[in-house]
């Protein structure tokens, strides 16, 4: 058996990494041991483009000094409060400033550990909602194919990414899902929004006609479809969903554990696409990475129907041993201070139209089949070796790497996220980066 004291530094066997080839990456390892604002330092003393924001956290670039010291000083005066019937100054300080950037009608919010836990959190407050209100026969979710909602049972049930589900039994029952929006045939090398599509909001309707509004508590998509490879919805799509979801009483949820905190150029997805959901799932940039965090906000609706009943009783049986911890709380005030200083929020705006031509400069490139983009986001989709799907992807991601850029890959898709500090010269590395990639692999 090893303990600390004769565990070699070099024995990567211990740790099983999620989400990794394991046998892979302990051949050749791919180490991180320092980062500063938008670059990592390699082991070996290289250093690092961060094209993917970590992984889709890191909005105000690394080692931040407001987030640094906040954390160090938290850990010093307050560590840990219980986070059951007590409570502490800045997890009420950090949920007003939530709040305060997201879109009106958000008014409470609770906290988790992670984007898993917040889509968790979100379903059970859904259903509880449903019962609360009367609406008991309401257990239906509706999540959509592609999906990406974390790893938890609730999450893979409602996602809808074939490789996280069949493995793990038969998850939720009582779960549908809306077809994906993504459209190569139609809409490949669209810029922004793709313009075909918004019909498919409508396949909610059949669903409805299918189970009955009776039975469905609420739908949950990610504005953006993210880990699945960017997918972007048709203009339209989602204004559709909110008015369909309406119209049967069923709640809206909007998974912005990716598209939160500035990511498309606004505060959040809905944001950008002009809609309200009843309930928004955050975790990610809400740190900038730094600390396990995730916030789950919903409307004074939902909120206020379960503040019934005697005072002196819990209204909500959920909750987790680090909700609103303190140091987390520290780093989520720090993190949104930087966010407002620097303008972070709407920087992606800012930078769109550079990201979106510098993107689109690599149509034409080996074994490129599309181009997508939306705020500082982007997808490059390649066309999968015959046989050997995301083989393709992942020889780009080590040739990206081993030449100083961290990019990320899904299936036979490079998606990339940049910190929002990135530069206009620090876009034109990334892109020239891929090119090369491309250009380089079989
Ligand atoms: C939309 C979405 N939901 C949920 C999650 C899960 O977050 P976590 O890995 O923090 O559990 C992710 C992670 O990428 C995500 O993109």
């Amino acid at each position: 058996m090893s303990t600390s004291s004769n565990v070699a530094p070099n024995d990567l066997s211990a740790f099983w990494m999620p989400f990794t080839a394991n046998r892979q990456f302990k051949k050749s390892p791919r180490l991180f041991v320092a980062a500063k604002d938008m670059h990592y330092t390699t082991s070996d003393g290289r250093q690092v483009l961060d094209g993917t924001a970590g992984l889709w956290c890191v909005n105000a670039g690394h080692a931040r000094p407001k987030i640094v010291e906040a954390i160090a000083k938290q850990a010093a005066e307050l560590d840990y409060a219980p986070a059951f019937q007590m409570g502490h100054p800045k997890a009420f300080e950090l949920a007003n400033r939530i709040v305060d950037i997201a879109p009106d009608g958000l008014d409470h919010v609770l906290f988790t550990n992670s984007g898993s836990e917040s889509v968790e959190t979100a379903l059970k407050v859904a259903l509880a909602y449903q019962k609360v209100i009367g609406q008991g026969s309401r257990t239906r979710l509706i999540g959509r194919e592609r999906g990406y909602h974390g790893v938890n049972f609730g999450g893979i049930s409602v996602g809808g990414i074939v490789t996280n589900r069949k493995m793990f039994g038969t998850l939720l029952t009582g779960v549908d899902h809306l077809p994906h929006t993504h459209n190569l045939a139609k809409n490949a090398f669209s810029r922004g929004e793709p313009e075909h599509g918004a019909d498919l909001a409508d396949e909610l309707e059949r669903i409805v006609t299918l189970h009955d509004a009776s039975t469905i508590a609420a739908v949950i998509v990610e504005p953006v479809a993210g880990s699945t490879g960017v997918l972007i919805p048709p203009p339209g799509y989602l204004k559709r969903l909110r008015e369909i979801t309406k119209k049967h009483g069923i709640l809206l949820i909007f998974d912005e554990v990716i598209t939160g905190y500035g990511r498309l150029g606004t505060p959040f997805g809905a944001d950008y696409f002009g809609v309200v959901p009843d309930i928004m799932v955050t975790a990610k940039g809400l740190t900038n990475g730094v600390i396990p965090m995730g916030a789950v906000l919903v409307s004074a609706e939902i909120h206020d129907a379960f503040m019934t009943g005697p005072e002196h009783v819990i209204e909500l049986f959920h909750g987790y041993t680090y909700s609103g911890n303190p140091i987390a709380s520290a780093a989520g005030i720090a993190t949104l201070e930087t966010y407002k200083e620097e303008g972070l929020l709407t920087r992606g705006a800012e930078l769109a139209k550079v990201w979106e031509d510098g993107l689109h400069s690599l149509k034409g490139e080996p074994h490129v089949i599309d181009i997508r983009n939306i705020g500082l986001v982007g997808a490059i989709e390649l066309d999968p070796i015959a046989g050997q799907p995301t083989k393709r992807a992942f020889s780009a991601f080590l040739h990206a790497y081993e030449n100083g850029l961290l990019i990320r890959t899904t299936g036979d898709i490079i998606a990339l996220s940049p910190p929002l500090i990135v530069s206009e010269s620090q876009i034109g590395e990334i892109v020239e980066g891929v090119r090369a990639a491309l250009r380089s692999i079989a």
